[in-house]
């Protein structure tokens, strides 16, 4: 049986960035469904702060991650998509991508096509399947069609920019909300229609300013407990709130009254991994995300860069909004 010594991150119990911890652990050999990878970058991810703060609770110790690319080493019994020497790229759970080798679910492992850099590859995958099914399967009931407004609060991050592009090329105009003129200004070198620097302007007033008083079709809203009411107040008749994270905090129970008296509103809060349930899915947003990329439509602009060592800085800078775009972890 295979033992191969790797280099791994794990926390012993939940807190700040002090409690990532750089461990050496043993790997063996992929079982049925599983598929053995070594990774050639890591990507960084906000999901990874609320599970090692305990917003997101999960059974101790724990291997951090959710997203990387590198090659597949061994392939498990009924692993049929995927072959010992093939590159490959993931968003997936169970966590534990802070490391150089793993075992883990082949589900969501797809082909990284050549064309795709590994550290491009392991900085897109969390990030720009989320973009894909917010922008192309968490719509209003009336869908969205080329001009419609939408609004994407934390524009300049790693989601973000992502989607500034993306939106663009599907025709949308997207107001972005950033928390400083400089990430303001690379929201709209990246395709988005309107930028509103949310530290310092009242991002309600401006929306209803841009729309002509009418309001957005669909707010995007990753920071939660600080704009998740404020948001409200930006849609049309009809409008849908997808909060899809907590940055700020998580939100408070909602009375549903409310989304009658601001206009019979509709509030989703979609997870990535509902929409990654099978192999067939996963794939078909990987397709998607691979085109647009490939295309040249959308660039994921890697901004920051840290070794494996230095994770618990790379969390420090998440938190503290000091990046842009995304971050990988090197090995
Ligand atoms: N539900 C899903 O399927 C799903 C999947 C992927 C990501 N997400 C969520 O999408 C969001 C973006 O993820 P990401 O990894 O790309 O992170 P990111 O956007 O690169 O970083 C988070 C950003 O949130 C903003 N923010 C606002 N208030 C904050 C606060 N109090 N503390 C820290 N940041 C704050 C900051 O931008 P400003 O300084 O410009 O405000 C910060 O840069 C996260 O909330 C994440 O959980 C959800």
């Amino acid at each position: 049986m295979t033992q191969i010594s790797s280099r791994a991150v794990r926390i012993d119990q939940n807190g700040g960035p002090e409690q990532l911890k750089l461990v050496e652990v043993t790997v063996g050999d992929p079982g049925p469904g599983e598929i053995r990878i070594r990774h050639k970058a890591v990507g960084l991810n906000f999901i990874d702060v609320y599970q090692r703060e305990g917003l997101y609770k999960l059974p101790m110790p724990l291997q951090l991650g959710m997203e990387a690319a590198g090659m597949i080493e061994a392939v498990g019994p009924g692993v049929t998509h995927l072959k010992a020497g093939d590159r490959g790229a993931y968003a997936s759970q169970p966590p534990g991508s802070y490391c150089e080798v793993r075992v883990m679910p082949a589900k969501c492992v797809c082909k990284l096509p050549d064309a795709i850099s590994f550290e491009t590859g392991a900085a897109m995958m969390l990030k720009g399947l989320t973009a894909q099914y917010l922008l192309k399967k968490t719509l209003p009931a009336e869908g969205l069609q080329s001009g419609d407004f939408v609004l994407f609060h934390a524009a300049a991050g790693g989601v973000g920019l992502i989607a500034c592009q993306w939106a663009k090329a599907l025709g949308l105009q997207l107001i972005g909300t950033a928390g400083s003129d400089e990430k303001c200004g690379l929201t709209k070198a990246n395709g988005a229609a309107f930028a509103i620097n949310y530290a310092k302007e009242d991002f309600v007033a401006r929306v209803k300013e841009i729309t002509g008083g009418k309001g957005v079709k669909v707010v995007y809203d990753s920071v939660g407990k600080d704009t998740f009411l404020k948001s409200l107040d930006c849609l049309r008749p009809f409008g849908l709130l997808a909060s899809f994270g907590n940055a700020s905090g998580k939100v408070e129970p909602l009375d549903l009254g409310l989304l009658a008296a601001k206009g019979s509103l509709y509030v989703s809060r979609p997870t990535i991994f509902t929409h990654l349930a099978t192999r067939e899915s996963t794939q078909a947003m990987a397709d998607d995300l691979f085109a647009m990329v490939g295309g040249g439509k959308v660039k994921i602009h890697i901004d920051q860069s840290y070794p494996l060592a230095q994770v618990q800085q790379a969390h420090h800078d998440l938190e503290a909004r000091k990046t842009t775009g995304c971050t990988i972890l090197t090995l």
